[in-house]
């Protein structure tokens, strides 16, 4: 098993450039995604989540943890995974760091996409995400080509519960007292590739699939 790690504030851009390494084999792993698909089945687990991530708030480690213990254990083991949102606290990292030894595998690449706060809050503004299949839109950055839905499958585009400015704020603070410390837990271990998330959305991937080649 070989991963890397999509590292960066809210909003810089991870599922975005997620799309690319999707094309190129990895396997996408995004916790948010995992528990927004909790929220949609309504288990008491999403329904649990769905409170502090209206928040802006972290869901419990073990709770996350478990998620990707369960998704790694039931997939094959050759498997090359892109997380995406995780780890986010330095508790998750070290259970990343024991799930990936335990299973022999490597952890290759860790890309800190940087972005200022006041375009964050431009970004998560204008985010518009398929009701039905996730895929994400801008409506100015990147719009669907049919204003009426999702270019996938035609779908409804609706905005995610936690992108009112207030909440953005919320979770610019949360990420820079709980997540930003991974910065240096993985610059310490020689993994980080820094990219500048503020050019425009080809360039960044571009510059993320550079760093796979
Ligand atoms: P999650 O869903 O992971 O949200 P996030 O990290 O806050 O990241 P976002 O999905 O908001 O942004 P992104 O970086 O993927 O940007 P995107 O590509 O969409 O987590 C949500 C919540 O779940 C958390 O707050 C927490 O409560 C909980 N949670 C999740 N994981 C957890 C964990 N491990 N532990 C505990 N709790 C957890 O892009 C944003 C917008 O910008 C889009 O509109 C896009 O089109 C546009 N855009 C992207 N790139 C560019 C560009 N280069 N130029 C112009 N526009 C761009």
């Amino acid at each position: 098993m070989n991963a890397v790690v999509l590292l960066g504030p809210p909003g810089a851009g991870k599922g975005t450039v997620a799309e690319v390494l999707v094309d190129k084999g990895y396997r996408h792993v995004s916790t948010g995604e995992l528990l927004r698909e909790q929220i949609r089945l309504g288990t008491k687990l999403g329904l649990e989540a769905k409170t502090l991530m209206d928040q802006g708030q972290f869901v419990p480690d073990d709770v996350v943890v478990g998620m990707i213990r369960d998704l790694i254990e039931s997939v094959d083991s050759g498997s090359m995974f892109l997380f995406d949102g995780f780890p986010r606290t330095l508790v998750q990292a070290e259970k990343l760091d024991e799930l990936i030894s335990d299973l022999c595998g490597t952890l290759k690449n860790v890309f800190l996409l940087e972005c200022p706060d006041d375009v964050i809050v431009s970004r998560l503004s204008g985010r518009r995400t398929c009701s039905k299949c996730g895929a994400v839109y801008h409506t100015a950055f990147n719009p669907p080509s049919d204003d009426d839905g999702c270019d996938q499958d035609g779908c409804e585009l609706v905005q995610r519960a936690d992108d009112s400015e207030a909440t953005i704020r919320k979770r610019l603070l949360v990420y820079a007292e709980q997540t930003a410390p991974l910065i240096d837990y993985y610059t310490n271990k020689g993994l980080v590739d820094t990219v500048d998330a503020t050019q425009s959305i080809e360039t960044v991937r571009n510059a993320v699939l550079e760093y796979i080649a």
